[in-house]
């Protein structure tokens, strides 16, 4: 058996596997404060919770899939500094953009790492530590992200601590490690923080992190989104649009991608490759907003939107609730627009919520397009890929046939397979199948009907944020 774990934003979950076909054997999870800056205490706290009744047992190897670019600082003894400035932590706004200006902006920053500074990356939050904490800056040693800190976390307990390490899929979320040069840049590290501070040793793909005192392998782990690659078995072709806290869109690709525009970033991923990928603040969360804001539950905001007709009666819905990463707009709100006397009812305004919250991750598959990345399916994952409306609606306006994979946790799944990977020592990881529960065409003959609903969002967003 190989277990994987996946400490999250909201939670942490550990999977349990049959190391040779992948069959998820037993799931357990506990919660975390849903918080933007959080004591790593809390995800060890809550390993710890859902380790218990044994679920680890007879596991012969482990990884762990952590939240990507969460800034985890400790001092000369290894103790963490303050609290973890987390992805969705929007107050290092202002360094992201003294830092794109100070390096002579956008383009010098794709060259550099393949990224563009936002408040989620590890480097703006580290500018900001550095300007507003200058007493907990100066107690910081070492920097490392969440699952980096979990996996070391891991191997103290059982003395099996060497060193602290991470993988290339989490170091090239940091924003001083080049996916394309495979190695730090540790000259922006030192721009941002004023100094350099240690960093953790960046293993290959199928390297073990060390051993427990037990005995059981602990294997390299990566950031989330590369766990979940890694947990769908992605083949060519396929662009995962994933529906979560965060929404993201992200497809396997052969060599290190390098968007100029800035809105997707050159990840690396979990096997040797790369893992393009665009992130936005606002996803599944829309669908319950809008959900409460008509006064019904999810269920009936499903059964409310399938009842409307595509575009929504003239009503577009901006879906930026928590302000905006991709496209940059950290303090956009919400926008509705085009609501009349007759089109005001709970069903455009459901349908307007679907709409709205997949028409702002088009624009990320468009941004693959454009970059010649072939889009053969999309493989729908995440909370709201569950709602029958998103199912229904997601082909017409990604211009793509969907799969939606069977329910499971594929970051969990993901690190499981790392660790059967590095167990097993051979070159490619094993070959697990993904079970599909639905697939959804193109509809025949309403491509213009489509169309128009991302032709209309995407001039509203123009018209009121300039983009
Ligand atoms: C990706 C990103 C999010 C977090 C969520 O760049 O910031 O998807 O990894 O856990």
């Amino acid at each position: 058996l190989v277990a994987g774990v996946d400490s999250s934003t909201q939670s942490t979950k550990i999977v349990v596997c049959d190391a040779e076909t992948g069959e998820v054997v037993r799931t357990a999870r506990a919660p975390h404060p849903d918080a933007t800056e959080v004591h790593p205490d809390r995800w060890w706290e809550a390993y710890e919770q859902a380790s218990r009744a044994g679920i680890l047992d007879g596991v012969a190897a482990l990884a762990v899939g952590g939240q990507q670019h969460g800034m985890v600082t400790l001092d000369e003894d290894d103790e963490v500094v303050r609290e973890a400035l987390l992805w969705n932590d929007t107050r290092s706004t202002g360094a992201a953009r003294d830092l794109t200006a100070e390096l002579g902006g956008v383009a010098a920053w794709v060259d550099a790492v393949g990224l563009v500074p936002v408040a989620s990356f590890t480097v703006t939050k580290l500018r900001w530590l550095a300007e507003h904490e200058p007493d907990h800056a100066a107690q910081v040693e070492r920097v490392v992200l969440p699952h980096d800190w979990m996996t070391g976390r891991i191997l103290k307990q059982g003395n099996g601590f060497e060193r602290w390490s991470t993988d290339r899929g989490d170091a090239s979320g940091t924003g001083y490690w080049s996916a394309a040069d495979g190695d730090y840049r540790l000259d922006l590290l030192e721009r941002a923080f004023g100094r350099t501070v240690e960093v953790p040793e960046v293993l290959s793909p199928a390297q073990p992190a060390g051993r427990t005192a037990a005995g059981m392998l602990v294997a390299a782990g990566t950031g989330d989104n590369m766990g979940a690659a890694l947990g769908l078995t992605l083949h060519p072709g396929d662009v995962v649009v994933s529906l979560g806290t965060s929404g993201t869109v992200f497809t396997p690709h052969r060599s290190a991608l390098r968007d100029e525009t800035g809105a997707i970033a050159g990840f690396a991923d979990a096997t040797g490759h790369h893992l393009p990928l665009m992130c936005t603040l606002n996803a599944a969360r829309v669908l319950s907003a809008a959900a409460s804001m008509i006064g019904v539950d999810l269920a009936e905001l499903d059964r409310l939107a399938l009842r409307a007709a595509p575009g929504a009666g003239g009503l577009s819905l901006l879906p930026y609730l928590d302000g905006e990463r991709t496209p940059d707009l950290p303090d956009a709100t919400g926008t509705l627009s085009g609501l009349t006397r007759s089109n005001a009812t709970p069903e455009n305004l459901a349908r307007a919520a679907v709409e709205g919250m997949l028409c702002n991750l088009v624009a990320g598959v468009d941004a693959l397009r454009a970059k010649d990345v072939e889009v053969g399916r999309i493989v729908l994952i995440g909370g709201a890929a569950a709602s029958a409306a998103v199912r229904q609606v997601a082909p017409g306006l990604f211009r793509a046939p969907v799969v939606v994979p069977a329910p499971a946790e594929y970051v969990g799944v993901g690190a499981a397979r790392q660790a059967a990977w590095a167990l097993s020592g051979s070159q490619e990881p094993p070959t697990w199948t993904l079970e599909i529960d639905s697939e959804h065409a193109v509809p025949p003959g309403d491509e213009q009907a489509q169309a128009d609903v991302v032709a209309r969002y995407q001039d509203l967003v123009a018209h009121v944020h300039g983009r």
